[in-house]
């Protein structure tokens, strides 16, 4: 590369730094390379440039360092409860509706859970139809319902429990005609409490009907 070839080079580089410099661009401005001097002349003009640019740059460079670890020390911590801050549109919704569509003519001791695998609604996905099961996705209030549909002249009791505690207890039973029975309860849960249908050992009879009239039901009233 010839001297001509170099300043290019070196002009080049002036330019680039300009780019990224960008405050700079007016010192260099305010200099002129030096005309019909010497290209010899014209390179330590270059090489001067580039020693202040550089200058400029690591110097911005450390207030921008500076900047940083100011704004990194004034950074408090959240210690507020994060879903309380998030919008109203924020899904909150926690809500599911199921039924039991085949009847059960088998319950007993060993066979208690009750199966509803027709999703009706499934909001904040808790219920998991597979297992006819709800896991709270939130700590809160929740309401759950159960509503079951009965032969005559058999007595039945489903019930409803979270993490095989009963919370809800509903029965029909009567000599003569078909039955419906429901029921509701409010409780309080903990993120990952499980709650399902289970036939309650009080019954007279193996059979629930389900004829997607037997539902079960729940929803999050708040989260606590
Ligand atoms: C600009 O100067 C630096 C030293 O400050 C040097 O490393 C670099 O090679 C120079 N750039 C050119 C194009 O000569
Ligand atoms: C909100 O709910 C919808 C539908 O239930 C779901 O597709 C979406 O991913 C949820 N968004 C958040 C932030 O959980
Ligand atoms: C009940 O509903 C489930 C899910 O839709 C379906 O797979 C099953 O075949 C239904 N059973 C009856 C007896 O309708
Ligand atoms: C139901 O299935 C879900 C997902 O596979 C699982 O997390 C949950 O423990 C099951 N419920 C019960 C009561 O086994
Ligand atoms: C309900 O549960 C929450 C945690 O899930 C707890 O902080 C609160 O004290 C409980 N309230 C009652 C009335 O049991």
């Amino acid at each position: 590369m010839n001297l001509t070839g170099i300043v290019a080079t070196f002009a080049m580089t002036i330019i680039w730094l300009c780019g990224v410099g960008g405050h700079v661009e007016d010192a260099v401005a305010k200099r002129q390379m030096p005309q019909g001097d010497t290209t010899l002349a014209q390179l330590r003009y270059l090489i001067e440039e580039n020693k202040s640019m550089r200058q400029n740059l690591l110097s911005r460079v450390e207030r921008i360092n500076e900047d940083a670890r100011r704004i990194s020390v004034s950074i408090v911590p959240c210690t507020c409860n994060t879903w309380a801050n998030k919008p109203a549109s924020f899904n909150r919704s926690v809500a599911f509706t199921a039924w039991m569509n085949a009847s059960s003519y088998a319950f007993s001791s060993s066979v208690r859970r009750a199966q509803f695998p027709v999703v009706i609604t499934n909001v904040g996905f808790g219920y998991n139809a597979a297992n006819s099961t709800f896991t709270a996705p939130v700590s809160g209030l929740y309401e759950f319902s159960l509503a079951i549909y009965m032969e005559l002249k058999k007595y039945v009791g489903l019930q409803v429990v979270q993490n095989g505690k009963p919370i809800l207890r509903t029965r029909t039973g009567n000599y003569y005609t078909f039955h419906m029975a429901s029921n509701s309860a409010i409780v309080n849960a903990t993120v990952g409490d499980r709650f399902w249908v289970e036939h309650s050992g009080e019954s007279d009879s193996s059979v629930v009907y389900g004829q997607e009239v037997t539902t079960f039901s729940g929803y999050l009233i708040k989260e606590l």
